[in-house]
């Protein structure tokens, strides 16, 4: 049975990620101009308030928190996020196996850090939150993407997948729901995915942030629940569901099959001794935040905020010349299609960059999320239906005359 082994590379991990773009939106907003973002996922500035028992047991137990907590976490936050595990059928998961961390992203890089040695290929997905596709190669991995395909609801493209694996591949890295496309994969597509990393022994790392902000009913199902008999880490945290961003807060949950891994989860228990914990306070919040009433619920039902703004900027989107765009089923963004030969697209910065200075509107190119054509961009849909309906109004008028 294959193994995986930790990388040797542990000390050269670097992350210099910055957009000249964001640069020059920090530069015109220096200057005394107002941008609206419309280009990074943190809730708390649109409006979007912590649930008051959140912030109410954090200043509880500030002072209980003064110290550093087990490298794994605290055992109240990882017994929650166990029992959470256990909701979502997710197989063979014990207390040892829950590490907490300063937000999810902390635990990829971690996770990828403890993985990769030279050469190695992680197959990510494209469009991709782009933070994966900087770790697995600053692990000194490749990142070989997968497409997802726009004309199937940005599913996974099973057959590119496929055609990408090689004797180098490693792991297979799911987004689900997907950030930039608001993507939800369902359990048919999932079989596909676990299928295949079952023929090739790959391991499933599963990036489930927004698990709990899933619309129209649909349910989410986590593809850890599917291959017990596979090694699987699955990502989530309190960042997107509880409005907490700032408070750094995300968890790791290794499962399924741990002996094929025995080597790499020390290489990941290392790493973990080696960051000493996470944010002490916020772990302390983990058990009240995922028991009870889930108040993140009322948004994203018919007649809650994030399901209105979702129906909005999808038909206001479609409504315009030029711009199409499949129906986000989750989380809080939309990834809109340009039609580069109508507008004259080449360059999606430039595009962006454009729209900046004319519209003073922020958005993020589909570059930014290894997207290869300059024909996409993502929108942030977390502003009030009032305030994305005067930034669509701009971006219509700006296509009105826009030829690259
Ligand atoms: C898909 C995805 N994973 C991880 C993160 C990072 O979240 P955290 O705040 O837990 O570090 C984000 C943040 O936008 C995200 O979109």
């Amino acid at each position: 049975m294959r193994q995986f082994h930790k990388s040797t590379k542990l000390d050269n991990v670097l992350y210099d990620v910055r957009g000249p773009v964001v640069d020059e939106a920090a530069r015109m907003e220096e200057a005394g101009m107002h941008v609206l973002k419309l280009n990074i996922g943190n809730p708390a500035p649109f409006g979007f308030r912590t649930p008051d028992e959140v912030v109410y047991d954090m200043a509880r137990q500030l002072t209980d928190t003064e110290g550093y907590s087990a490298s794994k976490g605290l055992f109240s936050a990882r017994k929650a996020i166990m029992q959470y595990a256990q909701l979502k059928n997710i197989p063979n998961v014990g207390i040892e196996d829950i590490y907490t961390g300063n937000g999810v992203s902390e635990l990829i890089n971690l996770s990828m850090s403890a993985l990769l040695d030279d050469g190695d290929e992680v197959l990510v997905p494209s469009p991709d939150y782009p933070l994966w596709t900087a770790c697995v190669n600053l692990a000194g991995g490749t990142a070989v993407h997968y497409t997802c395909d726009e004309q199937s609801e940005w599913y996974p493209d099973i057959d590119d997948m496929r055609a990408k694996i090689t004797d180098r591949t490693v792991a297979i890295v799911l987004i689900n729901p997907n950030n930039p496309t608001g993507a939800l994969y369902p359990p048919e597509v999932l079989q596909q995915i676990v299928d295949l990393a079952r023929e090739h022994q790959l391991m499933i790392f599963s990036d489930e942030i927004y698990d709990r902000l899933v619309m129209d009913g649909l349910k989410h199902v986590s593809i850890a629940s599917m291959a017990p008999d596979l090694f699987c880490v699955t990502f989530s945290g309190l960042s997107k569901s509880h409005m907490i961003a700032g408070y750094r807060v995300g968890w790791m949950i290794l499962s399924g099959n741990k002996r094929i891994a025995k080597d790499y989860i020390e290489g990941i228990n290392m790493l973990t001794n080696m960051r000493i914990c996470s944010n002490v306070p916020a772990q302390s919040i983990v058990q009240t935040a995922l028991g009870g009433h889930q108040s993140v619920n009322d948004y994203i039902v018919p007649g809650g905020r994030l399901c209105e703004q979702r129906d909005y900027i999808y038909e206001a989107l479609n409504s315009i010349d030029g711009i199409t765009a499949v129906k986000p089923k989750a989380a809080f963004y939309i990834f809109p299609k340009i039609d580069v030969k109508k507008f004259n697209i080449t360059d999606d910065e430039q595009f962006a960059l454009d729209l900046l200075h004319d519209e003073r509107i922020l958005i993020t190119r589909g570059g930014g999320f290894n997207w290869q054509e300059p024909d996409h961009f993502r929108i942030v849909y977390l502003p009030r239906i009032e305030v994305l309906k005067d930034a669509v109004d701009k971006l219509a008028d700006f296509l009105r005359y826009y030829r690259q």
